[in-house]
């Protein structure tokens, strides 16, 4: 089978210096695996964090990648609900543990430490496949997975979004920003976002969002108070950095400030006042619990919510993939076609 391994770690390099697309042993099952031909499989920014060195305890050599939907190829003795050819989606969390409020210790996710979804096939064990809701295609199901478990959890474990609410989601051009937009917007919520680029407003606002400003604009967080009528209720944010002193300063009395990355790094000062005064929560989230996982697929289902593909490229142009979500060019998912078939 084919795989796209990552052989050395390095922020200044190519990708194409780091990875190698290249044959490779079929997985061995074990009873309770699943062996998935991965037909379309989403990038994450994790992935390049790793590809850049960022995270510790990198182990080498890897296959990436979180995100996959496919077709059963062939199953362990144990396995009795996947049939050959069934279409599935994987859950990409592994050990996540007994509490639905934090992730256990040994918590792991698909793609480092074990071989991930950017290769022809990959070994799941049979808890972790789900059915793909019907309205959506392989390559629509690749791109909800970690993402889309990320931002669900934070809309709805943590912020327990109500209608009412005003939602900021910040940098709406991500992964992560761009499926939280359509979650709140089927949830009937009033959305803004920021970005960088007026294009990717309009865009967010062409999916639903109510509007939107630049975050490089020096006055930004007034312009969007007065966009909002100085009511912002929720705000979901993986940027981080200095930002998310604004975040205190701006969320209405009660808000709920959820932070599920901190892309640029930490904030040099926190009003703790306004923090205790104006009542904020400020809540940490990570990925999800199988029943997040669940909860998300049911909303899907429901909604019938369709996510934000930015571009699908053949398994053969990864370094355009990686490339683009290195730039922030992207709006939404980058998706790899990695099997022919659909
Ligand atoms: N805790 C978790 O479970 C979890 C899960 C997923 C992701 N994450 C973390 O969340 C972050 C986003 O992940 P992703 O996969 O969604 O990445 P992504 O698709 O690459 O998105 C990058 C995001 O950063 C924003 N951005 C880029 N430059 C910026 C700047 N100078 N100022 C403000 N915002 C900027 C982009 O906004 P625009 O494109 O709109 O400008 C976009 O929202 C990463 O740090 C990732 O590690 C954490």
């Amino acid at each position: 089978m084919r795989s796209l391994v990552l052989h050395k770690t390095d922020k200044g390099k190519k990708y194409s210096d780091l990875f190698r697309i290249e044959e490779t042993s079929l997985p061995e099952l074990s009873d309770d695996e699943v062996l998935v031909k991965v037909h379309f499989a989403s990038l994450n920014h994790r992935d390049l964090w790793i590809a850049e060195g960022a995270y510790s305890k990198i182990r080498l050599p890897v296959v990436l990648g979180s995100d996959g939907a496919g077709t059963v190829h062939s199953a362990g003795k144990n396995v009795k609900n996947f049939f050959r050819d069934d279409k599935v989606l994987i859950y990409p969390c592994r050990n996540w543990g007994e509490s639905e409020d934090f992730q256990d210790r040994s918590f792991q996710i698909l793609g480092m430490p074990d071989n991930g979804t950017f290769a022809e096939y990959v070994r799941i064990p049979q808890s972790a496949l789900y059915k793909i809701p019907a309205h959506l295609d392989l390559s629509m199901a690749s791109a909800f997975p970690l993402a889309g478990l990320t931002a669900f959890r934070a809309l709805y474990t943590k912020a327990v979004l109500k209608k009412d609410d005003t939602v900021l989601i910040t940098g709406s051009g991500g992964g992560v920003s761009a499926l939280a937009l359509m979650f709140a917007v089927a949830s009937g919520a009033d959305v803004f976002v920021t970005s960088g680029s007026e294009q990717k407003i309009s865009k967010a606002v062409s999916l639903g969002a109510k509007g939107g400003v630049k975050y490089n604009n020096r006055e930004w967080s007034k312009e969007l108070l007065s966009l909002t009528g100085n009511k912002i209720d929720v705000i979901i944010d993986g940027t981080g950095g200095k930002f998310f002193s604004d975040f205190i300063e701006i969320g209405s009395y009660g808000a709920r400030i959820v932070s599920y990355g901190a892309t640029l790094g930490y904030p040099d000062r926190l009003d703790l006042h306004k923090v205790y005064w104006k009542q904020l929560k400020i809540l940490g989230t990570t990925m999800g619990s199988a029943a997040d996982f669940r909860g998300m697929l049911d909303f899907i289902s429901d909604k019938k919510v369709v996510p934000v593909i930015d571009n699908i490229y053949p398994f053969d142009e990864f370094c355009k993939a990686f490339d683009r979500m290195g730039n922030s060019e992207q709006f939404g998912k980058i998706v790899m076609k990695i099997n022919t078939g659909e």
